[in-house]
């Protein structure tokens, strides 16, 4: 295998992506632990939460609160999801420095998760996108299911490029193209990527991949191929859209740190660090994480129970 990414730069997902989709309420203090324990792991960017409307989605209800109240590592970038001028006035009001905007390259998945067509949204996030570069906020983009849609299924590739140089036009530095329900598999994000980078450099593009099917690590490695450098990962594989049936966690950080790790690629993340920081979210939640490698050190701290014909 011939790749030309030496270091890979990681957007931790799990504070917004991961518990928005949680059934139970998750207490502020534990969020403002976790985003915590994820600086203190050596990631770098880590999407501290969304201002979207609280009854659309309960678990990021309290934003402002997680934002005021995490101690701002200098080096860390904690960008928060904005969906129109009001959630731009809440990220103004909470001192918020960067932000993502967000739209599908399907129409009917856009509906649901915004209540807006794609041209709609671009029509919203024009006054949006100019009022935060005013302020000099950073501003990125994602373009969610760019390899299926719940409820249109396939989605033609040139959808997906035109709604990336769409956001790229209106002045994102990058943008994060998303497997929303984990349906891509890797032959397909190459051809995607090849149509993309016809268009846009490798440096404007992320990935962001649900495991949903297994396939999000080997997804990884296509883009990786293709010299994608930039990742979507949620700690302990935390996640899904609340709009999207079915949709489960994103690719687990921990599961990517292990494998560029192996790789001699360069994250700047200490995987035992980032394992305390999945352990500082788990308690809160009403079901175990799924990501593979913390399964696995969870397995290896458990005493291993011997079957009782073994010692008969
Ligand atoms: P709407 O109902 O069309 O909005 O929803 P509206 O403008 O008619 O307002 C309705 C009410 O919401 C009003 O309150 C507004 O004030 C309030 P009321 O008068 O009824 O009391 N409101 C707000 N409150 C707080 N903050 C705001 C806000 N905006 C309106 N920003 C809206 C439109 C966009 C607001 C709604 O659809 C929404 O919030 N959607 C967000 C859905 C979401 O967060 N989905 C998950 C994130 S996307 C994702 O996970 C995919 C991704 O991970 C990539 C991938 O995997 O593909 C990024
Ligand atoms: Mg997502």
């Amino acid at each position: 295998m011939k790749l030309t990414v030496g270091s890979v730069k990681i957007v931790e997902v799990g504070p917004r992506d991961g518990l928005q989709n949680e059934r139970v309420t998750i207490p502020t203090e534990a969020k403002i632990a976790y985003i915590t324990a994820l600086a203190d792991a050596g990631l770098r960017v880590i999407e501290a939460g969304a201002f979207v409307s609280p009854k659309w989605v309960p678990q990021m209800a309290d934003t402002a609160e997680v934002y005021g109240e995490i101690p701002k590592d200098p080096g860390v970038d904690y960008p928060v999801l904005v969906p129109n001028m009001r959630g731009l006035e809440r990220a103004l009001e909470s001192g918020v420095k960067s932000i993502s905007i967000f739209t599908a390259a399907s129409d009917t998945f856009n509906k649901r998760n915004i209540n807006k067509t794609i041209d709609e949204a671009f029509e919203n996030y024009v006054p949006v996108m100019a009022r935060a570069r005013s302020e000099g906020m950073r501003i990125r983009g994602y373009v969610s299911t760019a390899f299926g849609c719940p409820y249109e299924g396939d989605v033609p590739p040139e959808k997906v490029l035109e709604v990336c140089a769409r956001l790229l036009d209106l002045g994102c530095y990058e943008v994060s193209v998303g497997d929303t329900i984990g349906v891509g598999t890797p032959m397909q994000v190459q051809g995607v990527i090849g149509i993309l980078r016809q268009v846009i450099p490798a440096s404007k593009l992320a990935m962001h991949f649900h495991d949903t099917r297994g396939t999000a690590l080997a997804n990884t490695l296509a883009a990786l191929e293709m010299g994608i450098s930039a990742f979507d990962a949620s700690s302990g594989g935390l996640g899904g859209c609340p709009y999207a049936p079915g949709a489960s966690g994103n690719l687990a950080t921990e599961d990517l740190i292990y494998m560029l790790d192996h790789m001699g690629i360069e994250t700047g993340v200490d995987i035992r660090r980032l394992v305390k920081a999945s352990m500082v979210i788990a308690p809160h939640l009403d079901h175990p994480l799924p990501g593979r490698y913390l399964q696995a050190c969870m397995r290896a701290a458990a005493p291993v129970s011997v079957p009782s014909t073994a010692v008969q």
